[in-house]
């Protein structure tokens, strides 16, 4: 049986998301995600894995720390026998987010069995996330007008009672243009197709679908979360430039047209996705920091054995007879 690392993420995601929540709204969006990426790493270190990071913060020459091809773990410091595993992070999704105190900023953090998730690089992907319900009702060779058609009927309702998240940007101008004239309605988000994806695949949530294009490392963590919450997410890689297509193969990416699921994307039998809120989002709450402690809230999930755990956490920080825990 593979080693349960669910507990092990959830404290790396939690560590993340306190130490990046502390900088919010301080409009320094470089020193929110350092604080996350150095609590990612220092936490991380202390997890029984043999890891490798698959998904990070760039490339070695680009990143001091949790850059692709790191060991990270216990293994990194020379234990042995640990398990291999490949880890893909996103110490803060949503610098800005968090630097402007904003909602949706998230830490995330996903382990597969070694080979189990995607090498992308860090290009731009096309994408469309839904949740179980929709998940075999669209294609990214559809038109957006088909394809909200078919969410609505997987979903029982009309195409305009449809909440479509897509990022706000330039880009995106003929795809809003499109939903709108199919009558669904939009929420444009600022930064975060991450935790928006999350959310689509949540009923209740009231996001139905995520469309545009993000970036290819934010997919394939969506690609992880997907494979725990049954839904789907399809993507393409944008190639603009020779260049790209030189940065896939290096990467073992031959197709770069092809048309990737969440099973293509995080094939692995042993996923655990961990990701905690840093500022309130539609699942999470953010970090609140009180007296003597610090309340963190999470989701935690793995494909085998196949669960999802919303997980509140109260970090006390200095024990007192004063110590007073709200429900
Ligand atoms: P950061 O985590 O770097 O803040 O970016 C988050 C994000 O908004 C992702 O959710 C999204 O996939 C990507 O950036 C979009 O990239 P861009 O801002 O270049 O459009």
């Amino acid at each position: 049986m593979a080693t349960d690392l669910s507990l092990e993420l959830l404290r790396v995601a939690e560590q993340a998301a306190i130490a990046c929540a502390h900088t919010m709204g301080q409009g320094d969006r470089h020193g929110s995600d350092q604080a996350a990426v150095e609590a990612m790493r220092r936490t991380l270190d202390t997890v029984p894995i043999d890891g490798t990071i698959v998904i990070g913060e760039g490339e070695r020459d680009e990143a001091p720390m949790l850059f692709i091809g790191e060991k990270v773990g216990l293994g990194a410091s020379g234990v042995k026998g640990l398990p291999e595993v490949d880890i893909a992070v996103d110490p803060l999704e949503g610098t800005n987010l968090c630097a402007l105190g904003t909602n949706d900023a998230i830490a995330v953090l996903a382990a597969a069995s070694k080979g189990g998730m995607l090498h992308a690089p860090d290009l731009y992907m096309e994408k469309l996330v839904v949740g179980p319900r929709a998940k075999h009702a669209v294609s990214l060779d559809r038109s957006t007008k088909d394809n909200l058609k078919s969410i609505a009927k997987a979903l029982d309702r009309d195409v305009d009672d449809l909440v479509i998240i897509v990022l706000d940007r330039p880009r995106h101008e003929k795809l809003i243009s499109d939903i709108r004239s199919a009558g669904a309605r939009i929420k444009l988000i600022g930064d975060g197709d991450l935790s928006a994806s999350i959310a689509a695949a949540v009923d209740g949530s009231g996001i139905h679908a995520v469309m545009g294009t993000g970036g290819a490392p934010e997919g394939v963590l969506t690609a992880a979360a997907m494979r725990c919450l049954g839904g789907e997410i399809l993507a393409r890689l944008v190639i603009k430039k020779p260049e790209d297509e030189e940065r896939c193969r290096k990467m073992g990416i031959e197709d770069v047209r092809r048309i990737y699921s969440a099973e293509d994307l995080a094939a692995g039998q042993n996923i655990t996705f961990a990701a905690t809120g840093v500022t309130d989002g539609a699942l999470m709450k953010g970090v609140r920091f009180f007296g003597h402690g610090t309340r963190t809230s999470s989701i935690v999930m793995q494909n085998e054995p196949h669960q999802i755990r919303f997980i509140d956490t109260i970090h006390v920080t200095e024990r007192g007879d004063d110590l007073r825990i709200r429900f």
